[in-house]
């Protein structure tokens, strides 16, 4: 058992190190940098930031767009179409290595917001997004939570939106897609505006 641990450790030490100087990442990525910015951080409130997101959460998402079954969006259609395993890995390595959004300053206190994200709302039985996302919005790459911390308010809003619409369905056992359902778009729009300023 020790001796598999040990492999492990070695084979991921060694992937690790070849990922970080394999430049083939942020080479693929200057197509999506119109949008997603050179370092993942995006400049328009509907496109998400990637920069810092974890990179299975990334695969993941690039599958789904280009099965085109649980998560459509008609503007990332054409960039997907052509990726294979491999260029999704990178580019997913390359955008997890960048360094999360330094979120601005906030200038209000956004207490429903708070509340929804550290305590949920037992009465309309929203979960507490903590419980998932974590205290500072990092998510959990092993469970599959995304980093949310910093992103986007309206990208945010949007995607709450969708899961409650169902026309995106990626979450497994609904999980998103029940919670969205208890919220109204006030409690969207708290919980993303609090989150654009989580770090
Ligand atoms: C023309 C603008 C544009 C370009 C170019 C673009 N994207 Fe996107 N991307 C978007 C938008 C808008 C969304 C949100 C889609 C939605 O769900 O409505 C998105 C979503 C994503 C997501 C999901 C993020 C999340 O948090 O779930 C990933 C990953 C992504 N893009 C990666 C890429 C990669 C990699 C490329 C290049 C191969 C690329 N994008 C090119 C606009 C763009
Ligand atoms: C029980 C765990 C759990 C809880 C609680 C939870 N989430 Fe999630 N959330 C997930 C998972 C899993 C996904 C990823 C779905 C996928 O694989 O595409 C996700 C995805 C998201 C996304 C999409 C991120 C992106 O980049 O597109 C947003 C936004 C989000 N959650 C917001 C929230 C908010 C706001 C709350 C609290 C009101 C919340 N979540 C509570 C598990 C959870």
């Amino acid at each position: 058992m020790k001796i598999i641990m040990y492999w492990v450790l070695l084979f991921s030490s060694c992937a690790s190190f070849a990922l970080e100087n394999n430049p083939s990442g942020q080479e693929k990525s200057s197509v999506c940098a119109a949008c997603h910015g050179a370092t993942g951080q995006s400049s328009n409130s509907l496109w998400p930031h990637l920069a810092g997101q974890h990179a299975t959460y990334i695969i993941k998402q690039l599958r789904d767009f280009k099965a085109g079954e649980s998560r459509h969006a008609a503007i990332m259609t054409p960039f997907v179409a052509s990726l294979n395993k491999q260029d999704m890995t990178d580019l997913a390595l390359f955008y997890s290595k960048q360094p999360l959004v330094t979120p601005k300053k906030k200038n209000h206190q956004n207490l429903r917001g708070e509340q929804l994200y550290r305590r949920g709302d037992a009465e309309k039985q929203i979960t507490a997004c903590i419980a998932c996302h974590g205290p500072t919005g990092l998510g959990n790459e092993e469970a599959g939570f995304p980093a949310l911390a910093g992103q986007q308010k309206d990208y945010t809003i949007q995607q709450l939106k969708a899961f409650k619409k169902g026309t995106r369905q990626n979450d497994s056992y609904q999980i998103m897609r029940t919670i969205s359902a208890r919220m109204s778009h006030k409690d969207m729009a708290a919980v993303a505006d609090y989150l654009s300023t989580l770090h």
